[in-house]
């Protein structure tokens, strides 16, 4: 359902990606071998998408680790002096991974908590607690322990993909046209299909839902890998450029929007992929539910609202010959590319997570889901 392809994938201890790049054109999978490997994939877009990103840096943060012991016998019990020149150099590694994007939130989050799980692994090596205390560690348990935590939040992430479908699944009826912008769909995550899990679950019951994408200028997520992966997956679609959407709306060919999220601020202001907020304000304009489906690891509660999410911007060669065979914009003309945009809560009709459908008040009902209520 939804997923006839790996994002990525770990074999024999080497981590194979989907390059998202190549797509729709070539189905290529990089490996990633290094620290810097994973930098350069998660900040060219080889992986993308909030929560794809996250896994993805939860198994570099794994290969860091690697990297600051490589050298060190597998077996040895190390040294108090020599896991603090480990905590260093994890450290400035887990800066660096953290650093490739900025506005998507799962990319810290996975870095904190491999951080967090070593934290842990250093905290029994001091415990006065007598059932908490170990006496040493070596090499192999601080790499088994931190392999551990990267497939816990990949299986969190396939487990929430699932369990958001089945949610979404209440807001669809037989027969309905929804639209969507960018990817965030099977491709962005390891799961079933990200937000569009819903899609094919619906689907799979004979449901016949359609999908219009917006092609999602510039870089095209939309006609690359949304109409690609829906088109693999025997669901129509069909594209349009993002200045037909409010058209296709007009035209009431649109029940609904979902799209995905690549950060929550506690108010419920979504940071999305650039575009998002317009067709926000256009699906209020014509009376068509609007749907964020995020998990809960992309609601950042210690950000109040979406003015204090910094926004990627990215290369103005996105925008002026990136696609083109020949540049389409004047030399040395000024290029402003904000990557994401914030869609302010008051046009989001409910948040689909894997814990349910949360509706407004979002001031109130987001603390609850996220088990933060005064
Ligand atoms: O720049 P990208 O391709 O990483 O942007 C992706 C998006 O904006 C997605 O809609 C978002 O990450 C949600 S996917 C889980």
């Amino acid at each position: 359902m939804g997923n006839m392809f790996n994002t990525i994938e770990i074999k024999d201890g080497v981590i194979t990606v989907l390059d998202q790049t190549r797509l729709p054109r070539e189905e290529v999978y990089l490996e990633a071998r290094t620290t810097e490997d994973v930098w350069d994939y998660i900040k060219r877009l080889v992986v993308r998408g909030a929560t794809l990103i996250g896994v993805t840096a939860g198994y570099g943060m794994w290969l860091a680790m690697k990297e600051v012991l490589s050298g060190a016998q597998e077996n040895r019990e190390l040294e108090a002096e020599e896991i603090m020149v480990i905590d260093m150099a994890f450290r400035e590694k887990a800066k660096y991974l953290d650093s490739a994007r900025p506005t998507a939130v799962n990319l810290s989050y996975a870095v904190k908590r491999m951080l967090g799980r070593w934290e842990r692994i250093m905290d029994s090596l001091v415990s006065d607690d007598p059932s908490c205390a170990v006496p040493y560690i070596t090499p192999l348990e601080i790499l088994d322990a931190l392999f551990e935590e990267a497939q816990a939040i990949r299986d969190e992430d396939e487990y929430s993909s699932k369990k958001k479908g089945e949610y979404g699944m209440e807001i669809l009826k037989p027969g309905m046209t929804i639209l969507t912008h960018c990817n965030a769909g099977a491709l962005a995550s390891v799961g079933c299909g990200g937000i569009l899990a819903s899609v094919y679950m619906a689907n799979e019951q004979g449901y016949g839902i359609k999908v219009y994408a917006d092609e999602t200028r510039p870089l095209l997520q939309g006609a690359r890998l949304t109409a690609w992966e829906l088109h693999k997956n025997n669901v129509d679609v069909t594209l349009i450029c993002d200045n037909m959407a409010s058209t296709v709306m007009k035209q009431g060919k649109i029940d609904a929007v979902i799209v995905g999220c690549d950060r929550m601020a506690a108010n419920g202001d979504a940071a999305n992929k650039i575009g998002t907020s317009g067709v926000a304000i256009l699906a209020k304009e014509y009376g068509i539910p609007f749907y964020f489906s995020l998990p809960t690891s992309t609601i950042d509660m210690k950000t109040a609202t979406g003015d204090d999410i910094e926004i990627e911007e990215r290369d103005p060669d996105e925008v002026t010959e990136k696609w083109y065979a020949e540049r389409m914009a004047p030399e040395c003309i000024n290029v402003y590319n904000p990557a994401f945009d914030v869609t302010d809560h008051k046009y989001i009709t409910g948040i689909i997570t894997e814990k349910g459908i949360v509706y407004p008040p979002y001031d109130v009902n987001l603390p609850k889901i996220m088990g933060v209520e005064e």
